[in-house]
């Protein structure tokens, strides 16, 4: 062995140590700790690659970015698997890869309208704007968050060339109905699969059905790399060009280090650039960068180790805790499945009903106040929001349900990092609640 691997494995021997010393299983204090909404959830293997990715000191997406990408579409069934450095990322390559020339008469233009939810986060529909696509807003079911699909139908005109939209908190959406209507209108579909790694539709892995589907690495999700994404596809056509508009929309397709892998890259003609202009600095898109670190995808490969787990976990709690409030449910609606459906639960959505006999706030309060952390479905009503007020828009079928998130609507966490004492502690809590404890100013 070389010194440096000698030292190596001694930073590394050490790294383990320092794991234990800095992060100790500590039993939790009901009312002190938070009971978090989501978070990292990692040992000492995360700490040992991300210190044996900077120890390579290669810095830019090398070995574990390669080795991720790999793992990752084996783990999904699909050819092709292109880190990005964020679920934001993702959703941009995604819906800008569509709008490629590449793609002939097929390719989206200015103009052509796109389905998709108004409850939901930013950047699923930021993209469809940054790109001059016109989102057409369908309202969504109430218990499951997700797309009417009666809705969808009715929503489609002639100038709807695409469907994009997110499992929401990890429901998948109908995608009987969504790939139908996708194949009998000839639409593009890209699945933001960002709150739902592991759910499954019809036993199988939700992102793998549309043309793409993206992922979000962000801590607070079911895997993490700090901030990290992922654009998924089985068409290689389409990977390709997610991966010119990821790297600086270069035309070359060669991995960091190589040089000439079409074999041609002194002897092809581009535009009006010399004959056999070096294809390394040929643009065929107007990119980005938005590559990751290796630092990001080491950690991403110890996590994925422990994806099974994880979901395993995010559905026993969530199990746990529907058990725990149905006592609740004249007062809360509580969140359910779509049928077909096998969620990996990113939160555990609840509404309050009309006549609860409490508002949304002073539940809410109660459990902040008791260091149980809650958030808004997101966005709630997107349009609602000044960014996006502006925006050439259709609505169809009117967003009443979608109002109704906005007002009524949360969620508490189901993440791997809730253990018995916690899940116990937000039960309590409810319960309090219920029997007429509320919190005071907050
Ligand atoms: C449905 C959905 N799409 C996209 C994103 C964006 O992911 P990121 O935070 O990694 O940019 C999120 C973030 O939580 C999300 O919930």
């Amino acid at each position: 062995m070389s010194a440096a691997s000698v030292l190596r494995e001694q930073i590394l021997s050490l790294v383990r140590q320092y794991h234990e010393a800095q992060f100790p299983v500590r039993p939790f204090a009901p009312g002190h700790d938070l009971a978090h909404y989501a978070g990292r959830v990692f040992d000492a293997e995360e700490l040992c690659h991300l210190v044996d990715s900077s120890l390579d000191f290669f810095l830019t997406a090398n070995r574990y970015a390669e080795r991720f990408e790999a793992e990752f579409s084996d783990y999904l069934g699909l050819s092709d698997a292109l880190l990005v450095n964020s679920g934001s990322s993702a959703n941009l390559v995604a819906v800008t890869s569509l709008t490629s020339p590449k793609l002939g008469e097929r390719r989206l233009k200015p103009g052509d309208e796109v389905l998709t939810v108004a409850a939901g986060f930013p950047t699923t529909l930021a993209p469809i704007l940054q790109n001059s696509l016109v989102p057409v807003f369908v309202d969504v079911n109430l218990g499951d968050y997700t797309a009417d699909p009666n809705r969808l139908a009715d929503a489609i005109g002639p100038k709807t060339r695409a469907i994009v939209m997110a499992h929401t908190l990890g429901v998948p959406f109908d995608l009987d109905a969504v790939g139908e209507l996708a194949k009998k209108h000839d639409l593009w579909l890209i699945e933001d699969n960002c709150d739902a790694l592991g759910s499954r539709y019809r036993d199988r892995l939700t992102g793998t059905f549309g043309h793409l589907g993206t992922m979000s690495f962000y801590p607070a999700h079911h895997i993490t790399m700090g901030e990290g994404g992922c654009v998924v596809t089985n068409d290689e056509r389409l990977a390709r060009i997610a991966r010119s508009f990821r790297d600086w929309g270069r035309d070359c397709y060669c991995a960091g280090g190589e040089s000439n892998t079409c074999g041609t890259r002194f002897s092809q003609q581009f535009g009006t650039l010399p004959h056999g202009f070096d294809h390394k600095y040929v643009y065929s898109h107007v990119g980005y960068n938005l590559k990751v670190t290796d630092m990001q995808a080491a950690i991403g490969c110890a996590q994925l180790q422990k994806l099974d787990t994880f979901i395993a976990r995010r559905r026993a709690n969530f199990d746990w805790l529907l058990n725990a409030l149905r006592p609740y449910e004249d007062r809360l609606l509580l969140p359910r499945a779509t049928p077909h459906s096998a969620p990996s639960w990113f939160g555990f959505a609840i509404t309050v009903r009309d006549g609860a006999g409490f508002t949304r706030a002073e539940l809410v309060r109660f459990l902040e106040a008791n260091r149980i952390e809650t958030r808004s479905l997101f966005a709630g009503n997107l349009l609602r929001h000044p960014a996006f007020t502006g925006i050439p828009h259709r609505v169809v079928g009117g967003l009443a349900n979608t109002d109704t998130v906005m007002h009524q609507t949360f969620f508490v966490g189901v993440y791997p990092g809730l253990d018995r004492a916690r899940l116990e502690h937000m039960a309590s809590a409810f319960a309090r609640f219920m029997r007429g404890e509320r919190a005071g100013g907050l």
